[in-house]
């Protein structure tokens, strides 16, 4: 239910394992492209992947949510739950899927179940989803209706990846005949399996995103002392995470985390938190780190250009990681703001995200901004880069191109250049943490 990103990724991974999927959509657009074999959304191997299920009869797509529960034992619901503008959760989706799953169980027979595979806060399946599927549906949850949690890990550019080969199956299931249902679904899988309670399960999904987000702003914040101290933060965070406790990933200082879900699962987190009456300063912390750490790489920029007033910025990559056109949450809207604020004339350039980043900018702020379609022309005329966001193509460039920037002056928020061969070019270079 739900033929959006996680959906489509989830569909596709279990028809490879050999399952029988259908799914559905309540956009009739979006069925007929699935029903087609083809992707709706980008995501790298989605579309090969969907294509191979459909030819195989693998992936079907359902004309409507009674046809839907009457083909599938198992009903995965994986719609969005959005922010509030108080950075709770929005479960609209979540209540209008279960009540229309619900109302089509009236119409079939025999035993089902049905899974929020969405992002949910802890406590939704027991307390939101489950009622309302055991009203609308008129059955007994543990009888003929289960419900349970089975939180996705997703990331991005590596969805196919991480669907195929989880690094974990949560399952949060509160009766046996759902938790065998979920075991043979995932038979083949090849990844630990964790029964866990419904609530304890949608608390893994966020402790997971929470634990990651807290490592880069933990980062972040060692690369400012680090900055001080006149030592790389890189080989440091290195040398750390060789500690097996510890571990080597997400400790790469930055311009902050960015993306659809560390900022939006920790707001929902600490909003469920502050509505439990409970703190948590180390998440809290995490994000208000994050919120500084954009603001840090202008006033690094700043440092080394004296004064940004009038100054012409290239301000390189839009979207939230290299590989993906996503500008959600991108660290490069903070950082505009602060490069106006301060008088800065600032030319766009992202080898993909340029048209969605200056969509969501709104009004255009003053004429200040431009953006650019290729890497030469935003930096021909600029005084100094700005990376944002590491793509490859900026790390290819030849260095001959950063020497043209009339201040000859690159601020690397990502670590894309070798500073090495900068140097040799005469170009000054200025990184987070070093
Ligand atoms: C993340 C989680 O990884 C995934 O498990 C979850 O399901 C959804 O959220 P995603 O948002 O696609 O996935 O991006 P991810 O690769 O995790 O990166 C998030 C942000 O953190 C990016 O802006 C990235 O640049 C930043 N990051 C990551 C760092 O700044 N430093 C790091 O060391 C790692």
């Amino acid at each position: 239910m739900g033929l959006g990103y996680v959906g489509l990724t989830t569909a596709a991974a279990f028809a490879a394992r050999g399952r029988t999927v259908v799914g559905y959509d309540s956009d009739p657009a979006r069925r007929a492209v699935v029903r087609a074999g083809r992707a709706p959304v980008q995501e790298p191997g989605l579309s090969a992947l969907l294509r191979r299920a459909v030819r195989a009869g693998r992936l079907a797509v359902a004309d409507d949510p009674i046809d839907l529960a009457r083909r599938s034992d198992l009903v995965f619901v994986c719609v969005p739950t959005p922010s509030r503008s108080d950075g709770s959760i929005d479960l609209s989706y979540v209540r209008a899927a279960c009540r229309t799953v619900g109302g089509s169980l009236r119409k079939v027979r025999g035993w089902r179940a049905v899974v929020l595979k969405s992002t949910v806060v802890p406590g939704t399946t027991d307390g939101v989803a489950g009622p309302i599927l055991a009203r609308a549906s008129r059955r007994t949850l543990g009888r003929t209706l289960g419900a349970a949690s089975n939180p996705e890990f997703l990331a991005e550019g590596t969805a196919v990846r991480d669907a195929l080969a989880p690094s974990r199956i949560v399952l949060g299931v509160s009766d046996a005949r759902t938790e065998a249902a979920l075991r043979a679904a995932y038979r083949g899988f090849r990844a630990s399996t964790v029964v866990l309670s419904p609530t304890a399960a949608e608390l893994v999904k966020y402790g997971s995103n929470a634990m990651l987000a807290t490592r880069v702003s933990f980062a972040n914040e060692l690369a400012g002392l680090a900055e001080r101290l006149r030592v790389d933060v890189y080989p440091v965070m290195r040398a750390i995470g060789l500690d097996p406790r510890i571990g080597p990933r997400f400790l790469d200082a930055g311009p902050g985390f960015g993306g659809s879900c560390f900022t939006k699962d920790l707001r929902a987190l600490l909003a469920q938190a502050s509505s439990l009456r409970v703190a948590l300063p180390v998440s809290s912390g995490a994000l208000s780190v994050n919120a500084s750490q954009a603001i840090h790489v202008v006033d690094l920029a700043e440092r080394a250009a004296g004064s940004l007033r009038g100054v012409k910025v290239a301000l390189l990559g839009l979207s939230f990681k290299p590989g993906t056109g996503d500008v959600r949450e991108s660290r490069a809207f903070p950082m505009l703001r602060e490069l106006l604020r301060r008088g800065a004339r600032v030319r766009l350039h992202d080898p993909e995200a340029g048209p969605s980043f200056v969509a969501l900018l709104g009004p255009r702020p003053g004429g200040r901004v431009r953006l650019v379609p290729d890497l030469a022309s935003a930096i021909r005329g600029a005084d100094l880069a700005l990376i944002q966001c590491d793509w490859d193509s900026y790390r290819r460039a030849p260095v001959s191109l950063w020497g043209r920037l009339a201040r000859k002056l690159v601020v690397d928020a990502r670590r894309t250049l070798d500073p090495a061969a900068l140097a040799r070019s005469g170009v000054r270079y200025v990184a987070v943490g070093r």
